[in-house]
């Protein structure tokens, strides 16, 4: 599951596993994003494994984000196509691929400013009951949902918050009720773009802390971008270096990230070759 070297990718489809191989959580071949005449994402194959966090490091501009936003369907691909667990979805909407399990957190659109901390997670909770987000309702008197969505808040360290506005919470607590919302939706494979992106540094710690836990189950499947080197290493089992929209290299996080190309390439250290 985690490679020990550096696998220099290839262009276009990704290699074949051995037949009996289970598919992997979600896979992208050939995956490419143009914007008129700029490439954003060139070729792109790779593979997440079951199980595993991967995390996806390149300078500003590298088309992490891009590459993200194809995988979870914001944005449809120029050429290739996105697999989830062997299923081919590259035409499916977000909404779609989300129920069948892509949970992309950090877009703090899915908040619900004016209702309660709790509310937000269990419009979350019917949200994944009805795999819809139009004309959703609470019941008052709804006390298993309601314990639900405290669990959740337990898990998130945000259960003495459950009855203030999400509007009220500092920016680390909002991302915090993200990750609630997002585990109360039960996805098979969790998307981060930038989690600790905006936070004061005593908030980082838990942002960081509830992303192991959910990597500590072996069910889940976690992609994230990232750019402090330290969270890379620290949390992260395997990772991409794109690059001007290119796959650069992919691997073991310590490996890749002392490679003379990904050094000089990516940290644009001199000498890095030598
Ligand atoms: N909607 C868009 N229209 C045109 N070009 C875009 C669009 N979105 C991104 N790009 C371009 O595509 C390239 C990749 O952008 P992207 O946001 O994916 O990079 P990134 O690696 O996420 O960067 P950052 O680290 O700054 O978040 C950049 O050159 C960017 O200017
Ligand atoms: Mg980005």
């Amino acid at each position: 599951m985690c490679p020990s070297r550096i696998v220099e990718p290839t262009r276009g489809r990704a290699a074949p596993g051995p037949a009996t191989a289970a598919p992997a959580a979600l896979e992208a071949r050939g995956l490419t994003l143009r914007f008129g005449g700029h490439v954003a994402v060139r070729e792109v194959s790779c593979a997440l494994p079951r199980g595993s966090l991967t995390a996806i490091v390149g300078p500003n501009g590298a088309g992490k984000t891009s590459f993200f936003n194809l995988l979870s369907g914001q944005l449809r691909p120029t050429a290739g196509s996105i697999h989830l667990y062997g299923q081919d979805v590259t035409a499916l909407s977000a909404a779609q691929r989300a129920s069948l399990g892509i949970g992309r957190a950090f877009q703090l659109t899915t908040l619900f400013p004016a209702l309660s901390v709790l509310d937000n997670v269990r419009l979350a909770l019917e949200r994944q009951r009805r795999r819809s987000w139009r004309l959703l309702s609470i019941a008052a008197d709804d006390v298993p949902g309601i314990e639900q969505a405290r669990h959740w808040l337990g898990r998130t360290r945000l259960l003495d918050r459950e009855h203030e506005p999400a509007a009220q919470l500092s920016h680390g607590d909002q991302r915090k009720l993200e990750v609630a919302m997002l585990l109360a939706m039960r996805p098979r494979v969790f998307m981060f773009d930038e989690p600790t992106a905006g936070m004061s540094v005593d908030e980082v710690p838990v942002i960081l802390e509830l992303i192991q836990e959910i990597k500590d189950d072996p069910m889940n499947t976690v992609l994230l971008v990232e750019h402090k080197i330290q969270v890379v290493r620290s949390l992260a089992d395997r990772i991409l270096v794109l690059h001007n929209g290119e796959l650069l290299a992919q691997g073991d996080p310590a490996e890749v990230m002392d490679s003379p190309l990904v050094r000089e390439a990516y940290l644009g250290l001199a000498g890095a070759r030598s």
